[in-house]
């Protein structure tokens, strides 16, 4: 099988791809602005990879069409400061770019592998969050934070669409916060909330708790997102054809403040943070001094996970303390 990764060198991309190098035989076709995170699968003679941007690289990429079996676009823009202080350039990336990517397997008839999100959910008041019965409640025009789940949403009933109407064949996953190492830049002040509290406590400034950090997320170790994924490209006697999936744990619903504690617990065990205490360092900030006035939030967000139990035999196995004490390891080692 040879696959076709937009925007390989991101969080799930870079992932993805040493994944499939390790454990499958399957060829890939990999292009990013950046090679940094998969720096180690540039030689593999099982990987190409293609330096440039998606919308500008229209020659190689119909080459990849035409010789590829599957497509993942995979770039986008995924951190909520963003979604509130550059809207637009979230949808050029996030819903233009991909849009055409999605008509071009259309085209060319491939199989497209979409990541939907946690977020088209919104602010659904239901107690865990199901792919076929969980309405999409997005807040008003004024709350930028929503354009990228409306974007998603949008996208999703799109590739829907053409599955229905022009026979695409596709799977939307829907990750429910993946972290784990070469999550985000521990520099970048728009980063999503694992690696901007690792970066505060390294730097030693204090830890923000949005609103009180009392909002609850399902924290997923991306090695459990992973293997769901390579189950989904598998798609072993078409489990995965025009489905969609949750892919989260249900078993790890923590509030952010509990994020924090946890995270302060793992530094201390480091030479030089030993007398780190949650008290000192976490403060806690309005969403509008935050994010701005753009932002608003999720309280808690718990995936239904029936459907990939099901059809794809998955389940996530990695605790949250565990996949924490990786992470930070690989950020410090
Ligand atoms: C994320 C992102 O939109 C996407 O990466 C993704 O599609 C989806 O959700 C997902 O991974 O499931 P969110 O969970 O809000 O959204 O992302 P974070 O930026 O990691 O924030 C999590 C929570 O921590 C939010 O309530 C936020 O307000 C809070 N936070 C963030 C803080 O309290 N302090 C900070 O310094 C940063």
């Amino acid at each position: 099988m040879k696959l076709l990764i937009l925007g390989a060198n991101g969080f799930i991309g870079s992932h993805l791809c040493e994944a499939i190098l390790a454990k499958k035989n399957w060829t890939i076709a990999a292009l990013d602005l950046f090679s940094d995170k998969v720096s180690h699968c540039l030689s593999h003679p099982r990987f190409e990879f293609y330096q440039g941007d998606m919308t500008a690289s229209s020659d190689w990429l119909t080459f990849q069409f035409k010789n590829c079996d599957v497509v993942l676009p995979l770039a986008a823009i995924a951190t909520p400061a963003l979604y509130v202080k550059k809207p637009l350039l979230v949808f050029e990336l996030d819903f233009e770019a991909n849009l055409s990517i999605i008509r071009q397997c259309v085209q060319w008839r491939k199989r497209v592998i979409f990541p939907s999100t946690s977020e088209v959910y919104g602010m659904c008041k239901d107690a865990v969050f199901d792919e076929e019965k969980s309405f999409c409640v997005t807040g008003p025009i004024h709350k930028e934070r929503w354009i990228y789940a409306n974007i998603k949403q949008l996208l999703d009933r799109i590739i829907y669409a053409y599955g229905k109407d022009q026979q695409l064949n596709y799977s939307l996953f829907r990750p429910f916060n993946w972290y784990g190492p070469k999550l985000d830049s521990l520099t970048n002040p728009h980063a999503r909330v694992v690696t901007r509290f690792i970066g505060n406590i390294l730097r030693q400034e204090e830890i923000v708790l949005v609103n009180g950090g009392e909002q609850q997320r399902c924290f997923t170790y991306i090695d459990d997102g992973i293997t769901a994924l390579l189950k989904i490209i598998e798609n072993k006697n078409n489990i995965a054809h025009n489905q969609i999936f949750n892919i989260g744990n249900p078993a790890e619903n923590v509030s952010i403040k509990q994020l924090a504690k946890l995270l302060v617990e793992i530094m201390k065990d480091y030479p030089g943070y030993e007398n780190l205490t949650a008290n000192k360092t976490i403060k806690i900030l309005s969403a509008d001094n935050y994010y701005g006035e753009g932002y608003e939030d999720i309280d808690r967000r718990i995936p239904a996970i029936h459907r990939a139990q099901k059809y794809l035999n998955w389940q996530p196995d990695i605790d949250l303390m565990t996949g924490l004490k990786k992470t930070v390891k690989a950020y410090l080692v």
